[in-house]
């Protein structure tokens, strides 16, 4: 089995951040989103992987490399402009040859590993199971051409939506619905049969102009080609937008294990769930946990409060902060209290020396600032 992930597209939702940079490498718990899933395929003994890379192809290979890293061999797929999910699965043709394979967004989360989602599949799928179109065997019991993750969101209209029949097949699936079947979202993890190049070659785009894979999931199903499910188990964030993204960091962060690598001065205390990289400095400040502190970070009479995330290389100098992201090499100085933010690499908030209540930003396009 190979392993397809998507890290190409626009991440629009999570402007200014993603003006510059991937969302994919959007940092939680000071590790990139696309790393989650995956170091998931690596554990499920995946060693094969291609990416699907656009316009941040460059920052994304940085990152990953080779995938030696990970333990697994990394193959990057260019893809000119975004033109849906099924358009990915169509120009990795020649990478995923005849396999089967595991398609995974580059911009979800899972709690659940993948290894349960891929053993029900090999449990039902092999090669001499596999079903011909036309032939194929009805019902839940054949093997299936496609298995995808479904979960009950309160929000169907952002996602693509299932229909289930009263026997719990899937009849039907529809991208971002304005009027859904049900309140099943589709989860961005997905199995496929080979049989999926067929339904890819033979969709036309849809309305917003996309190859989308829910019409060739669809396309399976017309055809008469088992599609199964599976309900979600734990916790999933499409960290496309900042809540999503700070609720998956403080998730993550809950299940760190403790860990002091850095230096913490006698005038310090660290409280908690933390991590202090090696590199970091601690002078004079409190940090409670859960919480974690990038290599080369120096905080210095400063207080980090629990659910916050500060990458490597930043200066929090007499400033208070709980529930943000803060990314690499940004400076936070004299700020009484930061809360549920996210701060881009680089950038700066202080507190001006004036006596002067005006407040002075260079914003970046599509920033947004909340004054106290
Ligand atoms: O998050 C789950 C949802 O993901 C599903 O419920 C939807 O059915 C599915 O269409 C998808 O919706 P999104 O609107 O969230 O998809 P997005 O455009 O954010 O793309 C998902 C990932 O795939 C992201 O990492 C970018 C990448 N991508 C996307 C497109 C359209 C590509 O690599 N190439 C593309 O052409």
């Amino acid at each position: 089995m190979k392993g397809l992930i998507l890290s190409g597209g626009a991440g629009t939702r999570l402007r200014p951040i993603t003006h510059t940079s991937a969302k994919q490498l959007v940092p939680v718990a000071n590790k990139p989103i696309l790393f989650y899933g995956i170091e998931d395929m690596a554990e499920a003994g995946i060693t094969e992987i291609g990416i699907i890379v656009g316009s941040t192809a460059a920052e994304i290979e940085a990152a990953v490399g080779d995938g030696s890293r990970f333990g697994v061999h990394v193959s990057y797929l260019p893809q000119d402009e975004p033109l849906g999910l099924a358009h990915c699965v169509l120009i990795a043709r020649d990478f995923l040859g005849d396999d089967d394979f595991v398609m995974y967004l580059g911009d979800n989360m899972l709690e659940q590993g993948l290894g349960g989602f891929i053993a029900r599949w090999e449990s039902q799928h092999t090669a001499a199971l596999q079903p011909a179109l036309g032939d194929a065997p009805d019902g839940p019991t054949g093997a299936p051409a496609a298995q995808i993750l479904l979960t009950p969101v309160p929000d169907p209209q952002r996602f693509g939506v299932a229909e289930l029949d009263d026997e719990g097949n899937v009849v039907a699936l529809v991208e971002k619905p304005e009027d859904p079947p049900s309140d099943l979202a589709l989860v961005g993890v997905y199995l496929f049969s080979k049989l999926i190049h067929q339904a890819v070659a033979a969709i036309a785009p849809s309305a917003r102009g996309e190859l989308e894979i829910t019409d060739a999931i669809q396309w399976l199903i017309d055809s008469g080609a088992p599609v199964h499910h599976d309900l979600l188990d734990g916790w999933w964030l499409d960290t496309g937008k900042k809540d999503p993204l700070l609720e998956s960091n403080r998730r993550v962060l809950e299940s760190l294990e403790a860990r002091v690598d850095g230096e913490v001065d006698a005038d310090s205390k660290v409280d908690g769930r933390v991590v202090i990289e090696a590199g970091a400095r601690l002078v004079n400040s409190e940090v409670r946990g859960p919480a974690i502190i990038g290599a080369g970070s120096v905080i210095t009479s400063s207080y980090i409060g629990p659910f916050t995330a500060v990458a490597a290389n930043c200066e929090v100098t007499d400033s208070e902060i709980d529930q943000s992201v803060i990314m690499e090499g940004a400076r936070i100085r004299a700020v009484p209290r930061l809360t549920d933010s996210l701060m881009g690499r680089d950038s700066e908030v202080t507190r001006g020396a004036r006596r002067s209540q005006a407040t002075r930003v260079t914003l970046g396009d599509h920033s947004t600032v909340e004054l106290a």
